[in-house]
Formats: structure tokens, C-alpha cells, sequence
């Protein structure tokens, strides 16, 4: 079983957040995950240019590091997303991940794959940060056990309790992947998304033929 991190603060090593997700992926990695971190503020990824290409060929068209790290996403059975609160919002380096990544929404390639959401903000804003990871893992297709985050403010031993959680929630990510476990309320939104999205496939069908064909050959057009 393999989990992937993504660490996305632009302060490398003294990075609170990363402090979050070093524990979780520990956790992970004593649950018998084979464990692999990923700093996207490190790597050269560009801004979406809406091209649509990817839609047409199943390939970004933007040549840089954002499809290394596709590739290692996709290995995945885990994802383990964080990012600082910047603006009650995941930092620029990780939305633009995001924001590449309309294939995998379209195509719902995070289908079977769990995920786990860190935070650290300054104030008690945490959980509007955690929702959007966990609201992008959820449009993949994928499902999130939840997240963990700690407000700076309060102090090291509210930092302390957050490591501990973390690397506890890194434990569970690989309980949930090895029990297949089920969040109904998860599934019937992946349900929701899929009724609607049909339309949008269809009413793109001569632009979008990756997407269409994959859509036929997955039967999600007759549901
Ligand atoms: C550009 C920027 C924007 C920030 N915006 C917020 C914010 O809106 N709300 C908040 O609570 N903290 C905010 N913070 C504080 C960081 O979330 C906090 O210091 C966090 O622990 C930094 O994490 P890091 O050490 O992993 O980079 C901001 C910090 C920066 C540098």
C-alpha cells in the first residue's frame, strides 16, 4: 500500500504544516504504508491555462512538474493533503495543483483512493481550509477520513495534541484503505456529481472525447 503526502507551505522545513503531515505519514508508515512526500512549493508548476486539451487527449498539455506528481497520485492507494491557512484558503502552490487537475475530476481517477487533510492557521480557521482538500478529494471520486489542524496561536501543547492526532489519522488512512470503508453520505455525493456531470459531458462530447469515451466505457452515461 502506497500514501503519498503533499506538503504545499512555502517555508520548506520550518514549516508548521509540515509537522502535521511528517507525523501522519510516520503513523502510515507504522500501519505498514510504504510512505513518499511531495513538496509542490518546491517544484515548477504552472498555471491552467484552460486549453482543454487534457479533456481531448487525456494528457496535460503544460510540460513541468504537476505530471510527476499526477503520476505519483494516481500510484496511490493514500493521499495525505496539507496546507497552511492562506486567506481561509489552501496556499497558491496547492490550488494550482488543483486547478490542473480537471482530468481527474472529469474523469473521477481518485475513484477507490482515501484521503486525509492537514491544517495550521494562525487563528481558529481550520476547518473551512480542511473542507476544500477534502471537497477537491470528494469531486476526484475519491474519499476523505477527515482532517486534523492546529491554530499556531494556542501554543505548543495544542501543536503537540495536533502531531498527535495526525500521526494517529495516518494510522486510520491505511485502516480505511485496507477495509475498503464506506461513507455512504460520500458516495451518494460522488453519486450526485455523476448525474449531473453527465450533462456537462454531453453537452461537450465533440470537444471532450477522452473524457466521453471514458464515460461510455465506464456506462456512467446510460445511468
Ligand atoms: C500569506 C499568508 C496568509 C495567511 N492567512 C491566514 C488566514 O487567513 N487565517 C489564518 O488564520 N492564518 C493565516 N496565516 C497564518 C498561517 O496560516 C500560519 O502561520 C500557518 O501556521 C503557517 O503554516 P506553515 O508554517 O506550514 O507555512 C497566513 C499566513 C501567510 C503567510
Amino acid at each position: 500500500m502506497k500514501i503519498v503526502g503533499i506538503s504545499s507551505s512555502p517555508r520548506g522545513k520550518n514549516s508548521n504544516t509540515l509537522k502535521l503531515l511528517d507525523a501522519a505519514l510516520e503513523g502510515a508508515a507504522k500501519g505498514g504504508a510504504e510512505v513518499e512526500s511531495i513538496d509542490v512549493a518546491k517544484l515548477k508548476i504552472k498555471y491552467c491555462t484552460a486549453c482543454n486539451k487534457c479533456q481531448e487527449t487525456g494528457v496535460c498539455s503544460i510540460k513541468d512538474d504537476y505530471n510527476g506528481v499526477l503520476e505519483k497520485l494516481l500510484e496511490a492507494d493514500g493521499i495525505i493533503w496539507s496546507s497552511p491557512n492562506y486567506i481561509t484558503n489552501v496556499t497558491a502552490q496547492l490550488k494550482t495543483v488543483f486547478d490542473r487537475s480537471p482530468l481527474v475530476i472529469h474523469e473521477q481517477l481518485f475513484d477507490g483512493k482515501y484521503s486525509l487533510s492537514l491544517t495550521t492557521a494562525g487563528s481558529d480557521e481550520l476547518d473551512f481550509v480542511l473542507a476544500i482538500m477534502d471537497n477537491f478529494m470528494l469531486h476526484c471520486g475519491g474519499k476523505t477520513i477527515g482532517g486534523a489542524g492546529c491554530s499556531v496561536a494556542r501554543g505548543p501543547e495544542a501543536m503537540e495534541a495536533a502531531i498527535e492526532k495526525s500521526r494517529e489519522m495516518g494510522k486510520d488512512l491505511v485502516e480505511a484503505i485496507k477495509e475498503k470503508r464506506s461513507y455512504p453520505e460520500q458516495e451518494a455525493a460522488h453519486q450526485a456529481w455523476r448525474d449531473h456531470f453527465k450533462y456537462v459531458i454531453l453537452a461537450n462530447k465533440d470537444h471532450w472525447t477522452h473524457n466521453c469515451d471514458y464515460w461510455l466505457e465506464k456506462g456512467w452515461l446510460k445511468e
